[in-house]
C-alpha cells in the first residue's frame, strides 16, 4: 500500500529522523557556493560542506542533517520529460569523521522501513555497492550489512565506478565508494533481482563513504577521517513513494504547473513543464542573487529565462504569467526558503522586456523581408540570439514559411568557418564566446585524443556542439564501446588534465600539418596555411592531440577546472556515436 506523502512531511520527518540520533539541522546554503570559483551553482549537499569533509571542524558539530537546495542543468535538454528538473532539493545527513559505514547503512534502513517512519515494505527495496577497482576494493561490507538487515542477496548488487563512486565535486576533493538505495515502482510484484537497468526500480537514496580524497595529480589517497555524505532527492522520492506519474504532480511543482495550464491558450504539456521548471529554477537564482548577463552564472539564468518566454509565447500565456506563477511558487515554497519572496518579479520583467525588444527587432526584420530563407533565418539566430522555435513561430504567424533545410546549411557552414566554440554559442541561444565554451572547446581534442588512444585511430570528429554546461561530441566507430573502455576514456582526460599541459597554435602548410600528425578534416584555412593546435606535456614534449582547427582555445589546460565526465553515449547514425560530456 503506498500512502500519500507531502513534500513538508518528507522534510520533517527526515530531520526529525536525524536529529534523534543526535544530529544538528543546519540551513540549506545558498544555490550560489560561497568560496569555490570552481563550479557554478550548487549541484548535491555534499557542495558546501566540502571544507568540513576535507577536516575543518563544523560549528555545529559531526553530525548534521539538511535539506540542500541543488541546481544542475547539465540536462536541460531533457526538461519536459517526466523525471529531470533543473532546481531540486537533496535531503542528507552527514558525518564529519564521527560514525561510518554500519550506522550510515543501518539508519537509512530504519529511516526507510520503520513504520514510525516511512514504514517501506523491504519487498519493494534493492541496493547496489561497490564492485572495486585497481584503486579501491570491492564494497563487502556494505553488501554484509544489508543482507543482515534482511536485503536478499540478488538484490544487492555490485557496480563499478561510473555507478557506485561519488565525487569529487571539483577537480580534487573528497570522493568514495557508495551504496545507493533502489525503490521499485511497478504496479507488479518487484522482481527478486534488482535490475537497476529497469525503470522501475528507482534510486532514491544515495550513501557515500567518504574515506578518500582525489588530488590533483588525479590519485585517490585515504583521508585521515572518513565521513559519511548521503542524498536524497526530494522529488524523486515523492514521485516514487507517491506512486505519481511525474515530477509534475509533486506538491512543491504541481501548483506553478496548474497555474500556467490554466492561463495557457494552447497548453501543450511539454511547454508547460518547460516553463514551470524553467521558472522554478530562475526564481530560486534570483532569490540568491543571480542576476540575467552573458556570462557563467547569468547566462545559465538567462538561457532559463529567455527558454520559458519563447515557451510562454507559444502557449498564449498572458503577460503577467511570471508573476502569477511566482506567486505559486511562493505559496508552495515560500514558508521553506522565504528568500523566495524578495524582489524576484522585478528582475523577470527587466529580462522580459530586454527580450521582447530583441524580438520586436526581429519582427521589424522579418515584416521587411518577402521571405524567411535559410540566410536570414540563421542572421535572426546570430545576431538577435532567437531560438529556432521563437523563429518558426514568428514566421508562422506572418505566413512567412522558413526555409529550415536552408537555416541548417548556413548553420552547418557557419560552423565549420567558426568550428565549435561558436556553434556552441549560437545552440545556446546567445552570441558569446564565453571562457567556459573556450574550455570545452579544447576538452574536445583531449576527449578525441582518447577516444582514439582507447577505441583506436579510426575515430575522427563528425560533429561537435558545445553549451556553457557541456560538450557533445559525435565521432566514427563501430558498436558501443563498452562502459569500461568509456570509463578509460574518461581516467584518461583527467589524467591529462591533472597534468597541465599547454595548447599552443601554430600556422603552417597543410602537408607540414599532415607529416606532424595532424588529425582533423575541416582545417581552417588561412591563405596557403592552416591553423593547427596541439595540446603538449612541457614536462616530456609528449604531444596528447595535434588537431586543424581554427581555435580558440585555452592556452593552459590549468584553465580546465573539474573533473571529466561522460554523461551519457549513445548512436546517432550507423556508424556515429554521439558522447554528451561535462567537466564538473
Ligand atoms: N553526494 C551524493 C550525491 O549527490 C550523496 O548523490
Amino acid at each position: 500500500m503506498q500512502r500519500p506523502i507531502t513534500s513538508s512531511h518528507l522534510r520533517a520527518r527526515f530531520l526529525a529522523f536525524f536529529e534523534d540520533k543526535r544530529h544538528v539541522a543546519i540551513p540549506s546554503a545558498p544555490l550560489v557556493p560561497a568560496n569555490d570559483p570552481t563550479v557554478l551553482f550548487t549541484t548535491a549537499g555534499m557542495h558546501p560542506l566540502v571544507p568540513y569533509l576535507l577536516g575543518a571542524p563544523h560549528p555545529a558539530g559531526t553530525r548534521l542533517v539538511d535539506v540542500q537546495k541543488c541546481v544542475r542543468t547539465g540536462d536541460i535538454d531533457a526538461v519536459g520529460d517526466d523525471t529531470h528538473l533543473t532546481f531540486f532539493e537533496m535531503l542528507g545527513n552527514w558525518s564529519l569523521g564521527d560514525y561510518y559505514r554500519d550506522d550510515a547503512i543501518r539508519w537509512s534502513f530504519e529511516f526507510l522501513t520503520a513504520p514510525a517512519w516511512l514504514g517501506l515494505p523491504l519487498a519493494r527495496l534493492g541496493v547496489t555497492c561497490f564492485a572495486g577497482d585497481d584503486r579501491v576494493p570491492i564494497d563487502r561490507d556494505s553488501a554484509r550489512l544489508w543482507e543482515a538487515l534482511g536485503i536478499a542477496p540478488a538484490r544487492i548488487q555490485f557496480l563499478g565506478r561510473d555507478d557506485n563512486w561519488w565525487g569529487p565535486a571539483g577537480r580534487t576533493g573528497p570522493c568514495g565508494p557508495d551504496t545507493e538505495i533502489f525503490y521499485w515502482v511497478g504496479d507488479a510484484p518487484a522482481p527478486d533481482t534488482l535490475d537497476v537497468a529497469d525503470r522501475r526500480w528507482v534510486e532514491i537514496w544515495n550513501n557515500v563513504f567518504m574515506g578518500h580524497a582525489q588530488t590533483a595529480a588525479g590519485e585517490i589517497v585515504p583521508l585521515a577521517r572518513v565521513n559519511i555524505d548521503t542524498g536524497m532527492g526530494l522529488e524523486r522520492t515523492l514521485v516514487a513513494l507517491g506512486g505519481l506519474s511525474s515530477v509534475y504532480e509533486i506538491d512543491t511543482v504541481q501548483p506553478l504547473h496548474a497555474c500556467l495550464r490554466a492561463l495557457a491558450v494552447h497548453p501543450d504539456e511539454r511547454a508547460l513543464r518547460i516553463v514551470t521548471d524553467h521558472l522554478r529554477a530562475a526564481c530560486f537564482l534570483i532569490a540568491d542573487g543571480v542576476a540575467p548577463s552573458n556570462k557563467d552564472r547569468g547566462y545559465v539564468l538567462r538561457r532559463l529565462l529567455r527558454r520559458s518566454i519563447v515557451f510562454a509565447r507559444q502557449l498564449g500565456l498572458p503577460a503577467d504569467w511570471y508573476a502569477r506563477g511566482l506567486a505559486r511558487l511562493v505559496d508552495a515554497l515560500g514558508a521553506t526558503y522565504p528568500e523566495l519572496t524578495g524582489p524576484i518579479a522585478p528582475v523577470i520583467a527587466e529580462e522580459v522586456s530586454r527580450f521582447e525588444r530583441t524580438i520586436a527587432a526581429g519582427l521589424r526584420e522579418i515584416a521587411r523581408r518577402p521571405a524567411l530563407d535559410g540566410a536570414v533565418a540563421f542572421d535572426l539566430f546570430q545576431t538577435h540570439g532567437f531560438p529556432l522555435e521563437l523563429i518558426r513561430e514568428i514566421a508562422a504567424a506572418s505566413g512567412k514559411p522558413v526555409d529550415e533545410t536552408g537555416f541548417a546549411r548556413e548553420l552547418e557552414r557557419h560552423r565549420e568557418r567558426s568550428r565549435t566554440v561558436a556553434a556552441g554559442a549560437f545552440a545556446g541561444g546567445l552570441a558569446d564566446h564565453g571562457e567556459q565554451l573556450v574550455r570545452y572547446h579544447t576538452l574536445t581534442h583531449l576527449l578525441q585524443a582518447a577516444l582514439r588512444e582507447v577505441l583506436g585511430a579510426h575515430v575522427i570528429q563528425r560533429g561537435s556542439n558545445i553549451t556553457h554546461e557541456r560538450l557533445r561530441f559525435d565521432f566514427s566507430h563501430d558498436g558501443k564501446p563498452a562502459p569500461a573502455e568509456l570509463a578509460q576514456v574518461e581516467a584518461r582526460v583527467n589524467a591529462w588534465l591533472a597534468r597541465d599541459l599547454v595548447v599552443e597554435r601554430a600556422t603552417m602548410t597543410e602537408p607540414e600539418a599532415r607529416a606532424q600528425g595532424a588529425i582533423g578534416a575541416f582545417g581552417e584555412r588561412y591563405g596557403e596555411t592552416v591553423s593547427v593546435y596541439t595540446v603538449r606535456d612541457p614536462a616530456t614534449d609528449e604531444v596528447v592531440s595535434r588537431e586543424f582547427c581554427g581555435g580558440p582555445h585555452v592556452t593552459a589546460t590549468r584553465a580546465l577546472v573539474g573533473q571529466f565526465r561522460i554523461l551519457r553515449e549513445q548512436a546517432v547514425a550507423t556508424g556515429v556515436r554521439r558522447i554528451k560530456a561535462v567537466l564538473a
